[in-house]
């Protein structure tokens, strides 16, 4: 189970950032959620961002009171300061946690090394806004910009966005947090490398397994060798938890072309990266990613006060699971070489659209061609069932009229 898959797949802090000269803006950690969301939904050939995505920025469930991804958020935080108390001479990491999810494609992508060919870029995995500018994929794409502004030790979360497929841990909207220190030339080693590379990889693992033994309890783990575009070396960090292996976090050694990148070449540095609804999920026996966004009372009262009580561990109580129902949908995808491109992540954006939250999984269960017409037919399992209550056959029904229409009008497919 991967909540960010590790697909290497800036900040206009404020609207007007997206034209001014990067170096010199201001980061500010909060940021206009109306004006932005009127910016997302203005039309440009390039945005594939629908309504439904939109309304979900500037929730911030990250943000809110005895949220669950508020407390990780928060253990987290405590936890990396008292490690930075002990450890960089009282130097505290600064904490941003209201950055604008609306950053520009080379902050998110060119800065960090990310192929200009890689799939995470293209329309079908990300929510463009225009030809520049996109709803961030990862924290990561804040990584240049507040290095490039000496901001040299941060923590930095925030609502990702990713077209992706829907299942129980996949969600369009999810939440990262970011962790950066660039170290100063008094706490390396002048004229040895590779002195100054263990320096900053010990540093860094030895934050990372305390934060693990400090989340999870004693442990097992391992580091497992990596690849990210925008560390070299890239470390994932497994535990040993209630008999799984689980991945926890990527990290790495800050490439030098990132730093170059963010105007400080020569710099080094390392960074992390985790998914605070993983956490959650495993850590608070969360089953469902679409139970985050619920607004039932008995999904939050369940972790109210565990916020201040930094260790502590619930197990969630499903309050009973209403019965799912499934409807099949089949259809011929359009010609290929035709007008319309088709793409999977079209299909299960279509059905967010239309179903919302209804929808708990969709399955691709049958794919064939047709080798007298040369079309090919896919045919896709979709199950409802709704986190709070039972649906109705009615409610569903009306779904899935309007879905098939939906399917039709805005992908081109043929029913069958
Ligand atoms: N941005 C990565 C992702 O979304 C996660 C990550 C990995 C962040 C390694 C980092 C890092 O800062 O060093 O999958």
């Amino acid at each position: 189970m991967k909540v960010y898959a590790l697909k290497a797949r800036s900040i206009g802090s404020q609207l007007h950032h997206f034209h001014s000269s990067c170096f010199r803006e201001q980061i500010t950690n909060s940021y206009d959620i109306e004006g932005l969301k009127k910016r997302a939904l203005e039309p440009h050939p390039q945005n594939n961002t629908p309504s439904s995505i939109v309304d979900k920025v500037g929730r911030n469930l990250h943000r809110l009171p005895d949220h669950p991804l508020n407390i990780i958020k928060r253990r987290i935080e405590n936890y990396c300061q008292d490690y930075a108390k002990k450890t960089y001479s009282m130097q505290e990491f600064a904490i941003f946690d209201d950055l604008s999810p609306i950053v520009t494609k080379r902050r998110c992508f060119d800065d960090l090394r990310v192929r200009p060919d890689h799939v995470s870029r293209s329309p079908s995995d990300t929510y463009y806004i225009d030809d520049e500018v996109l709803l961030r994929t990862h924290t990561s794409a804040h990584q240049t910009e507040l290095i490039g502004s000496n901001t040299n030790l941060f923590l930095l979360s925030g609502d990702c966005f990713r077209r992706d497929e829907i299942d129980s841990c996949h969600y369009p909207v999810f939440h990262q947090m970011e962790g950066v220190k660039i170290f100063q030339d008094s706490e390396l080693v002048a004229g040895d490398p590779e002195k100054s590379l263990e320096i900053i990889e010990n540093d860094l693992k030895s934050l990372l397994t305390g934060l693990a033994t400090h989340l999870f309890g004693d442990v097992e783990m391992r580091w497992r060798s990596d690849y990210f575009p925008f560390t070299d070396p890239s470390y994932e960090l497994d535990v040993y938890y209630q008999g799984e292996w689980l991945e926890v976090l990527g990290s790495g050694v800050i490439h030098p072309e990132v730093i170059y990148n963010a105007g400080k070449e020569g710099a080094q540095g390392w960074a992390f990266g985790l998914g605070l609804e993983r956490l959650c999920m495993v850590l608070f026996n969360i089953p469902d990613i679409r139970l985050f966004w619920t607004d039932d009372e008995r999904f939050h009262k369940q972790f109210v006060g565990l916020s201040n009580d930094p260790k502590k561990v619930i197990s969630f109580v499903p309050y009973s699971k209403y019965p799912f129902c499934y409807k099949d949908v089949s259809f011929w995808l359009p010609v290929v070489g035709g007008p319309a491109s088709f793409h999977e992540n079209d299909v299960f954006e279509v059905i967010r659209d239309v179903a919302g939250d209804l929808v708990e999984e969709v399955k691709l269960f049958d794919e064939f061609k047709n080798n007298r017409t040369g079309r090919t037919s896919h045919a896709y399992r979709i199950s409802y069932r709704h986190m709070d209550r039972s649906l109705t056959n009615e409610e569903i029904d009306e779904i899935q009229f309007r879905l098939r229409d939906e399917l039709v009008r805005r992908l081109g497919i043929e029913l069958r």
